[in-house]
């Protein structure tokens, strides 16, 4: 058999090399990534998973290495001989890791050739995302996208570890399962051998987790594949991990205990970050109030505060009328603004507009006192108050909203964090987790006229709410026992306290709609597992895309997967989502409606 590499042995990874190395004979295998051909003297990069070396051809070595080093071009795929020399000082590079070194090359084997690039990967600057999408294989040869994947690695290797040592069980649950939606659309597998029967990608390993804590394993862990069908963002994928987490005869301390340990350890041995643990904790009514958000930034300040007791009897209508009705007005200080223009402000009003708000009244501190197009509506009184609650000073701007609570806190919330990248409060060294907890069981639907879980509809409310369960009036003051990590401002994992009593667990279906048969249907294997002995079990799953792109800095989900899909969920390199030939479709009983 023609063996290419005979004789050849990688002895050391480019990216490994240093000075103690010099004198050393290595062999190399890599990538080229960079050439400079002066003739007689050529240099090469020579790139491997852990880095980059550069490697010599001088005449010294024979003409016929030189000529063969002349024929190399980017990304060709080589193995070199060569010996490690300390570069003279004035030749070493400090960008590079290896930079004190280099290779004098004594031989060269070339492995493979490559076609030049559609993606250029040695460069700064890089090509257009869909491009890059659609070739992947090579985006993912540029070392910042390299140490993303691999960081990632470790990350999940830590998980595994950590969790292990703490007693978890690592257990696989199936891809096809019953379509059973949890929130998002299901991705659905037609079946070949039921016709008009099919199964369902799962969101989350949910139910079979619950169903191990029922066979008593009393604490189980995977690192789990979920499939959503739901728009995606920046932090979204169809297809995504969670490092699922459930544990039987547990209290939320001990997951929240489990989970900062977890955290602690990851941050310290990949990062060496040191975490303050525990993590500080806020309600969610208290999130909501003072950040108008349920996954609030605490990297930097500016409170949201409530002025509606102070507005409510100021002749401006816009304000006293919300208050009459049961509204409320909520103001934010942004500290230092009183220099934006109207244009500025008006901007600011527009993404109020466009998630709902009515508007966005401005009021600009000046001389020690509030000025504005309505300040003529506001007593001096009042004013004085709203600059005392918001802690204003000249130079300020104060931005208000009057509305229902729950358009209030989305429209501030999401103003603060504008003002806050717009201003560079933002401290991104920081990592800030909090736990937040005690969020409603139910929700309100407005548009489909009845109730949902907020949530998470396998979830144990708190045990003085429970008695609520029988009152339709009091659905909405049920509290879960749920709870959120969150980290610079994005929701890190979502868990709960299960409902392991079935009584329960059947109330929670029928507020939210689902009873009788349809329960029976959909839900009657679950419930009927509860009927045999079920501790009392919670858990919780950290998303690992979400960790990753955290603790990498990155600025979208699709840097920490190595394949992921675009924004408009297609795979590019691949093009797919794709029709399938017709006999498939007949296999299946499957008719395409136009
Ligand atoms: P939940 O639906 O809140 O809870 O998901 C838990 C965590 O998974 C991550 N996540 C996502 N990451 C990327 N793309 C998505 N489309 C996406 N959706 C969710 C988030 C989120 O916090 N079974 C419950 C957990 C439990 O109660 O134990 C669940 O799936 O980081
Ligand atoms: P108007 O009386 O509609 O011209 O509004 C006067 C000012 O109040 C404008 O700056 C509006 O942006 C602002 N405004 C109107 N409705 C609201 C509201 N619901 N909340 C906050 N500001 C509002």
């Amino acid at each position: 058999m023609f063996d290419l590499l005979e004789n050849w042995k990688r002895t050391d990874y480019a990216g490994d090399l240093n000075v103690e190395s010099e004198g050393r004979d290595v062999v190399l295998m890599g990538w080229v990534h960079n050439r400079r051909d002066m003739g007689n003297l050529i240099f090469i990069d020579v790139r491997d998973v852990k880095g980059i070396a550069q490697v010599v051809f001088n005449p010294l070595n024979g003409t016929q290495l030189l000529t063969k080093a002349h024929n190399l071009r980017l990304e060709y795929v080589v193995a070199v001989k060569g010996t490690i020399a300390v570069r003279p000082d004035e030749m070493i590079n400090p960008d590079l890791k290896t930079g004190r070194i280099e290779v004098i090359a004594k031989d060269l084997k070339i492995l493979n050739s490559s076609k030049e690039l559609p993606v250029q990967i040695n460069e700064k600057v890089v090509a257009d995302e869909d491009l890059r999408l659609k070739y992947r294989y090579l985006d993912l040869r540029r070392q910042e996208l390299q140490r993303k994947i691999l960081l990632r690695h470790y990350i999940i290797y830590e998980m595994r570890k950590f969790l292990t040592e703490q007693n978890f069980y690592e257990i696989e649950t199936p891809l096809l399962v019953r379509s059973t939606p949890e929130g998002a659309r299901d991705y659905l597998v037609p079946s070949r051998e039921y016709k008009g029967k099919f199964y369902a990608l799962p969101q989350s390993p949910q139910i079979y987790k619950q169903l191990l804590m029922i066979s008593g394993f009393d604490k189980y862990f995977q690192i789990a594949h979920c499939f959503r069908d739901e728009d995606l963002r920046a932090d979204r994928q169809p297809e995504f991990t969670q490092l699922d987490v459930e544990m039987s005869f547990v209290s939320p301390e001990d997951i929240y205990k489990v989970m900062e340990e977890m955290f602690y350890k990851i941050f310290k041995e990949i990062l060496d970050v040191e975490l303050s643990i525990p993590f500080p904790r806020l309600s969610y009514h208290e999130a909501m109030r003072r950040f108008g958000s349920d996954k609030p930034d605490l990297r930097f300040g500016m409170e949201i505060q409530d002025v509606t007791d102070i507005v409510k009897n100021a002749e401006f209508r816009v304000f006293s009328s919300v208050a009459e009705s049961g509204g409320c007005v909520r103001a934010l200080n942004a500290k230092g603004c009183g220099e934006y223009t109207r244009k500025d402000v008006d901007k600011l009003e527009e993404i109020a507009k466009h998630l709902g708000g009515k508007g966005l009244a401005r009021m600009k501190v000046e001389g020690g006192a509030l000025h504005s197009n309505i300040d003529k509506f506001f007593s001096v009184e009042i004013k004085q108050q709203i600059m005392e609650r918001l802690e204003a000073e000249d130079g300020d701007l104060i931005l208000f909203v009057a509305d229902r609570e729950k358009i209030v806190c989305k429209v501030l919330g999401e103003i603060r964090n504008r003002l806050a990248k717009e201003l560079e409060l933002i401290d991104n060294s920081k990592f800030n987790f909090l736990w937040v907890t005690d969020f409603p069981l139910f929700e309100w639907n407005d548009d489909k006229g009845k109730w949902e879980t907020a949530h998470h509809m396998f979830t144990m409310p708190k045990d003085e709410h429970i008695q609520y369960l029988d009152d339709p009036e009091k659905y909405g003051d049920i509290i879960g026992q749920l709870y959120d990590l969150v980290c610079n401002g994005m929701e890190l994992s979502s868990g709960s306290i299960r409902c392991h009593r079935p009584d329960i667990q059947r109330k929670i279906f029928e507020v939210i709609g689902i009873k009788g048969e349809e329960l029976e249907k959909r839900f009657g294997f679950f419930l009927k597992a509860f009927d045999y002995g079920t501790p009392p079990h919670g858990g919780i799953a950290p998303g690992i895309d979400r960790i990753v792109m955290i603790m990498t800095a990155a600025e979208s989900i699709r840097d920490v997967i190595a394949f992921p899909k675009s924004l408009k969920a297609v795979d590019l390199m691949s093009d797919s989502p794709s029709e399938i030939d017709q006999s498939l479709l007949d296999d299946l009983g499957l008719l395409i409606k136009e």
